[in-house]
């Protein structure tokens, strides 16, 4: 079985970043960059991860004009991104183009397509949130909604708290891979992660990729953290 764990880089320095990658990158299978990193220190960073063998998650989540979101997709490819993630409520135009120019900018590069991952529903919203921006205030109807439209989309992959993934399955092609955060291992300290299943749990429920950030890299030592978690799953 390929490594299934993807660390969340979510730290302010690249120093730090590739700290972190050095140590972790024999044990797992992708980093994840996301806004803060990458503003702070650019697409250098997706490079010197690259460099250490391990696939780069790209977690800008594009939500814009088709075009715009196109040419951004086709950026990443270049960068030599694995993974990356759009908006589904950006609609299925812009998600059709970003599949699109996923597989044209990889064909002339010459390599594999990058996963694009469509974010449904924020989980930081709730009901009354999305009644405010005029979206349907049911939130697993509005997730299904967005994940039906992305399959609809041909996008191969969704974001989605490992909760959601066995109900997903039923009704999305099979092909979907679902990348899930929401993970504790339970030997944490509690922080804002609220609905969490194990990395085990995840698996077994569905998921094709777990996103971990605090439980490896808060970890007192990141590398046995993370062999844990791979041990864990075997
Ligand atoms: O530290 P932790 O394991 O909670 O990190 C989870 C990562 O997944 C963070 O980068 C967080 O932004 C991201 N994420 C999440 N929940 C979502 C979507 C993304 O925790 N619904």
């Amino acid at each position: 079985m390929r490594n299934p764990i993807i660390v969340a880089l979510d730290v302010p320095t690249s120093d730090r970043a590739l700290a972190l990658a050095g140590q972790l990158a024999p044990v797992v299978g992708a980093f994840k960059i996301g806004k803060e990193l990458f503003t702070s220190a650019g697409p250098e960073m997706v490079r010197r991860i690259r460099a250490t063998g391990a696939a780069v998650f790209l977690d800008l989540k594009f939500h814009d004009i088709p075009n715009t979101v196109a040419r951004a997709v086709a950026a990443a490819v270049r960068l030599d991104a694995q993974m990356l993630t759009i908006h589904t409520s950006g609609g299925l135009a812009m998600m059709q183009a970003a599949e699109e120019a996923a597989q044209k900018a990889a064909a002339e590069a010459g390599r594999e397509a990058p996963l694009v991952l469509g974010v449904t529903v924020l989980t930081s919203l709730d009901s009354q949130a999305l009644m405010e921006v005029g979206m349907e205030p049911n939130v697993g109807r509005q997730v299904e909604r967005l994940a039906s439209l992305a399959a609809r989309a041909g996008l191969r992959g969704l974001v989605c708290s490992p909760l959601e993934v066995a109900g997903l399955r039923q009704f999305l092609p099979s092909r979907m891979q679902f990348v899930t955060p929401g993970i504790r291992t339970g030997r944490e300290k509690a922080d804002d992660q609220k609905r969490t299943l194990t990395p085990r749990e995840a698996i077994e429920a569905g998921a094709s990729w777990l996103v971990i950030g605090r439980p490896i890299c808060a970890a007192e030592n990141p590398r046995a953290a993370a062999e844990a978690i791979l041990a864990s799953l075997a």
